[in-house]
């Protein structure tokens, strides 16, 4: 008699194409299916429990299946599931506006829902394009990025997207975009202060010699996501947004990875004091629970949109689900639970926490970095620690540590060569210590063959 799981492991193989996966390795194992979820624990249909060592791609906040989150969502459900933004309003939608407007850096006056990350960033760019043409400037139609670069997956979010691994194939078929360096900087002396150099003097020289075909920069603020986890040196962002501003170029913040308190402040902008003309914002904003994003703009950008309808300056642009009520009651109830239990104001002992507990995997002879910023990590894998030689792709070492951390029940996925920890914000001093632990145990099962008690 064929069990369960083998039914659905049967099915899945049969019929599910996977994101961001060779589904030929991908059926030649055997396949992880989650059936539900408490806490920050997931538990698959063989009963075995999980830690959510990533937020489920990094979104979740409060865990999983929350009492007050869904009980927000079966009382919108008894009123109505889905009704259209498209020249109406509803309930939900209306008063999470306001909230967001509430918590967003000041002048972010505007709301603009879509349904995932890469659409809220395909509303920045053509917000940001349509800005210029609306006030009758010309030319200035190209957008700045940032070297391994991350905004989604859609044509538009690709144009701004700078990982070959995912976006060079796409080449022919996307806008070309300006493309400055990331402040990377290894952690050796005077690391972080050449890379913030390098990366302002990049951005300067564009934009003295570009700044009139330049439409908008867009940034992932403070901590660079897909491309690697990787941390700005202080003081970055701010000088980006000055730079910006000076020379006439719009800023767009890609906070989806970065909001809802991620970073240790609401929005990583917050940190520098920065506010962006256009902000985007999804994955925690419904505490993971539902696809809602939100582009945030300025009046300024509103008011070049906002003329006699002859005048041909309307945004056309929607989506059938804009503003799900569904999805809207749910972001509200997320919110308030963030300010009922100072989650925000949370996450900077969190972070030090779990900072003081992997302290001792600096020292492992395979950790070339471990890169912070609140409860967003980057472990770096490396083969030789000194020269910082890196293990060859085909080694799949972060495929290979995962897969160990899974073993030992922590659910979390690599970006190359570095394991992601990104455990969700409402996680226990005794669950990081747990996760911690086998996050530890697995790197160094993998790289080192051995074990940590
Ligand atoms: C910075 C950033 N922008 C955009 C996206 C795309 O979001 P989504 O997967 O919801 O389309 C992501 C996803 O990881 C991201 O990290």
């Amino acid at each position: 008699m064929t069990t369960d799981y083998e039914r659905l492991a049967a099915i899945n193989k049969d019929h599910l194409w996977h994101p961001f996966t060779q589904m030929k390795d991908y059926n030649n194992s055997d396949p992880l299916i989650i059936e539900r979820g408490e806490g920050i624990m997931l538990y698959d249909v063989q009963g075995r429990a999980y830690y959510d060592g990533f937020s489920s791609v990094w979104l979740n906040i409060h865990g999983h299946n929350v009492p007050e989150l869904n009980q927000a969502i079966t009382d919108q459900l008894g009123r109505v599931a889905h009704s259209t933004l498209l020249g109406m309003a509803n309930v939900p939608a209306i008063e999470l506006a306001e909230k967001l407007v509430g918590i967003a850096p000041k002048g972010l006056n505007k709301v603009f829902y879509s349904d995932s990350g890469a659409t809220g960033v395909e509303i920045a760019i053509k917000m940001a394009f349509q800005y210029w043409h609306n006030r009758g400037v010309r030319g200035k139609t190209k957008f700045i990025t940032m070297n391994q670069a991350y905004h989604g997956d859609t044509i538009g979010a690709v144009s701004v997207g700078a990982i070959p691994l995912y976006h060079d194939v796409f080449r022919p078929m996307l806008f070309p975009s300006h493309v400055i360096p990331y402040p990377y900087a290894y952690r050796h002396e005077g690391g972080e202060a050449e890379a913030l150099e390098a990366t302002l003097t990049a951005l300067r020289n564009l934009l003295e010699t570009r700044a009139d075909e330049i439409a908008a920069l867009i940034v992932e603020p403070m901590v660079q996501g897909a491309g690697g986890i990787i941390v700005m040196p202080p003081g970055c962002l701010s000088e980006m947004a000055a730079l910006c501003r000076k020379h006439g170029v719009l800023l767009i913040a890609d906070e989806v990875a970065t909001g809802f308190g991620r970073t240790g402040a609401m929005f990583a902008c917050d940190l520098e004091d920065v506010s962006p003309d256009l902000m985007v914002i999804g994955k925690g904003l419904t505490g993971g629970y539902l696809p809602v994003a939100a582009t945030l703009a300025t009046d300024e950008v509103y008011d070049a949109f906002y003329a006699d309808y002859e005048e041909q300056k309307t945004f056309f642009h929607g989506h059938s689900f804009t503003g799900n009520p569904l999805g809207c009651a749910v972001a509200l109830a997320s919110l308030k639970l963030l300010g009922e239990r100072s989650m925000v104001e949370g996450v900077n002992a969190k972070a030090s926490f779990v900072e003081h507990k992997l302290a001792a995997l600096k020292d492992r002879p395979h950790v070339g970095e471990i890169r912070q910023k609140g409860l967003m990590l980057g472990i770096e894998l490396v083969r030789n620690k000194a020269s910082r030689e890196p293990y060859d792709w085909v080694e799949r070492i972060g495929v290979r540590t995962s897969l160990r951390a899974r073993e030992l029940g922590m659910l979390t996925r690599p970006l190359g060569n570095v394991i992601v920890f990104i455990p969700p914000l409402a996680s226990t001093e005794a669950e990081l210590d747990a996760m911690a632990h086998i996050l530890a145990e697995s790197i160094r099962n993998v790289t080192e063959g051995g074990s940590v008690t």
